[in-house]
């Protein structure tokens, strides 16, 4: 680890993988680790332009980046694109588990079909891409993974009923800690658990504004605010830190 600190921030040469990389939390993130220096494979389901960004990316800050489509909840998916971004770009530092969905519903108003997909994006999703990576890890005796949780998982978000997301996310989190144990000798895992960011998830309807001012900031987040908390994660800057749940909600959750 470099004594300056701000060299501690640098991704130079290292390979970090996101998913949910075509929008939003995802995007912002992969943006900021490609500044960083990092090089770069996108992750995306159904949106195409994960490809251009791509592009962008690389010409933008001299860096190798790659799209990758992918989806999480099938595990063979999961597999073989985990062994061939691997194979192009010769290892795997950090791996960001950001893919997630939320059906806005209470429980009595879901299907059970609405039930199983969180579940199969949100807890399978996070086991695939996490056990996948975690043997990339284990293989090189090094890696970093960071799992997007949620402030739902700390509370019950009383102005939204998500009652599966609420839960899917707490999964998430202690799913998180376990592993950063299971993996103490060759890994570090963190977990960042965002407030309200405006992204096409936390873009909802008029009455979400009133939970917005809940929060001490009393606005919604922009991706931009957190793509610094991800860059530290990723780096050598946060060598200290594994197991941590890092709330980022303007101080929503007190
Ligand atoms: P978003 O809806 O813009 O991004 C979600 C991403 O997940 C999309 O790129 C989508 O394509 C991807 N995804 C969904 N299903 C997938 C599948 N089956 N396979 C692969 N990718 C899939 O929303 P946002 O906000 O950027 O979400 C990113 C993460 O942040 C999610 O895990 C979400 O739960 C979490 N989060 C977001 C908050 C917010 O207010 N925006 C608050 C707390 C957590």
């Amino acid at each position: 680890t470099p004594t300056n600190v701000l060299e501690q921030f640098r991704l130079d040469g290292k390979v970090v993988v996101v998913n949910g990389a075509a929008d939003g939390i995802g995007l912002a993130v992969a943006q900021a680790m490609a500044e960083a220096g990092a090089n770069v494979a996108l992750w995306y389901n159904s949106n195409d332009a994960a490809i251009e960004k791509s592009q962008e990316l690389a010409s933008l800050h001299n860096v190798k980046s790659a799209a990758y489509k992918v989806d999480v909840s099938e595990s063979t998916q999961v597999s073989s694109t985990m062994e061939r971004v691997v194979e192009d770009f010769g290892k795997i530092d950090v791996f960001v588990a950001n893919a997630g969905m939320a059906i806005s519903k209470p429980i009595l108003e879901q299907t059970l079909d609405e039930y199983q997909k969180q579940m199969s994006v949100n807890v399978d999703g996070i086991v695939y891409c996490a056990k996948y990576a975690g043997h990339v890890f284990q293989r090189q005796g090094f890696g970093n993974l960071i799992v997007t949780s949620s402030m739902s998982a700390h509370i019950v978000n009383v102005p939204v009923d998500q009652p599966v997301y609420n839960a899917t996310k707490a999964f998430v989190t202690h799913f998180g800690k376990s592993l950063a144990r299971e993996w103490r000798d060759f890994a570090r895992v963190n977990i960042v658990s965002p407030g309200f960011f405006d992204t096409k998830m936390g873009a909802g309807p008029d009455c979400l504004n009133e939970a917005y001012r809940m929060s001490s900031l009393g606005r919604q987040g922009h991706v931009k605010e957190i793509k610094g908390l991800y860059l530290y994660l990723a780096s050598d800057a946060s060598s200290y830190m594994t197991g941590s749940d890092v709330l980022i909600d303007g101080g929503y959750v007190l």
